[in-house]
């Protein structure tokens, strides 16, 4: 079997145009325009280009946006008076800290920090939890990605056998949390692979859908992988330069052999990758909805 290749661009760029139309009726019917800041400290180029891409689209789509760039040495105190700030301004119905933050900083307490309904990442302890009961506000943007990837590309995921490989707070972790609840779109069943697994093999052999954020290039090989399964490969390892400096991207899943034996897979880049800002962007909407009392979905 040769698997369909599903394109992370096409069905992000469907989205956006979905999120547009949103946009308009909020403008029109409440008088309202989704506010985003992006908060960054230092200058670290994949931090700035992540939230350059960010501000880009939020542009793009009509938002009222911040960049808010800060000093490497800002001060933690200093960093959690400026989210507070923001915490209190009503045109701005999303925060985003953007990560890894300098050494001295504790991430934590910044991100505890931000008012639950205004954490669009999804990673305060409360939204957090929430996934958890099956009671969500905001999705993590990736696994948010994941999944409407999945159901978009028509993908059945209630009753499948979903593994999991990597158990990150980003992905790992909140990716098998909202497949498992006894809800549409969800309803799979999950395993959770990592480091400490003795057999991986053993249990990526059993997975309808393969879910692979390891973290390293061919962390799965087309041994690991099911006749006709669903790979979704959330990787991005830089592995070396173009002749013209350019990063050269591969995912984690060998994606030539597995391409061979999968019924559907997601490329690197243009899978995954591109759904995230996306997701961030329909977080935001959902936030600006929130704020204002309009019922979500
Ligand atoms: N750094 C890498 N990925 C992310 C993300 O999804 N959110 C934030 N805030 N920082 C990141």
């Amino acid at each position: 079997m040769t698997a369909r290749i599903i394109s992370g661009k096409e069905i992000a760029a469907q989205i956006r145009e979905e999120l547009k139309a949103e946009v308009a009726d909020l403008s029109a019917k409440h008088a309202i325009r989704p506010g985003l800041v992006t908060i960054l400290v230092g200058d670290n180029p994949a931090s700035v280009s992540y939230v350059t891409g960010k501000q880009k689209t939020a542009h793009e789509l009509g938002f009222h946006s911040i960049q808010d760039t800060q000093p490497a040495d800002i001060s933690e105190e200093d960093l959690l008076r400026l989210v507070e700030k923001y915490n209190n301004d009503p045109a701005i119905h999303g925060i985003l800290v953007q990560l890894p933050l300098p050494k001295h900083i504790n991430e934590n307490r910044v991100l505890y920090a931000i008012n639950p309904d205004k954490d669009v990442d999804g990673f305060h302890p409360v939204n957090v939890g929430r996934l958890m009961i099956g009671d969500a506000r905001f999705y993590p943007c990736t696994p948010y990605g994941i999944r409407e990837m999945l159901t978009r590309a028509g993908v059945q995921i209630e009753g499948a056998e979903v593994v999991v490989v990597g158990r990150s707070n980003l992905v790992g972790k909140p990716i098998a949390m909202m497949l498992v609840q006894k809800q549409k779109s969800a309803n799979a069943t999950v395993t959770v692979c990592h480091t400490r697994t003795k057999d991986i093999r053993a249990h990526t052999l059993r997975a309808d859908i393969l879910i692979v954020a390891a973290g390293a290039p061919d962390s799965v090989t087309a041994d690991m992988v099911k006749e006709g399964a669903v790979v979704i490969d959330v990787g991005v390892n830089r592995v070396g330069f173009t002749s013209e400096g350019k990063a050269i991207l591969k995912g984690d899943v060998d994606f030539d052999a597995v391409k061979e034996k999968a019924s559907i897979i997601t490329p690197v880049p243009g899978g995954v990758g591109p759904m995230t800002i996306t997701m961030l962007m329909k977080n935001t909407v959902r936030a600006a909805k929130l704020a204002a009392g309009i019922p979500l979905e």
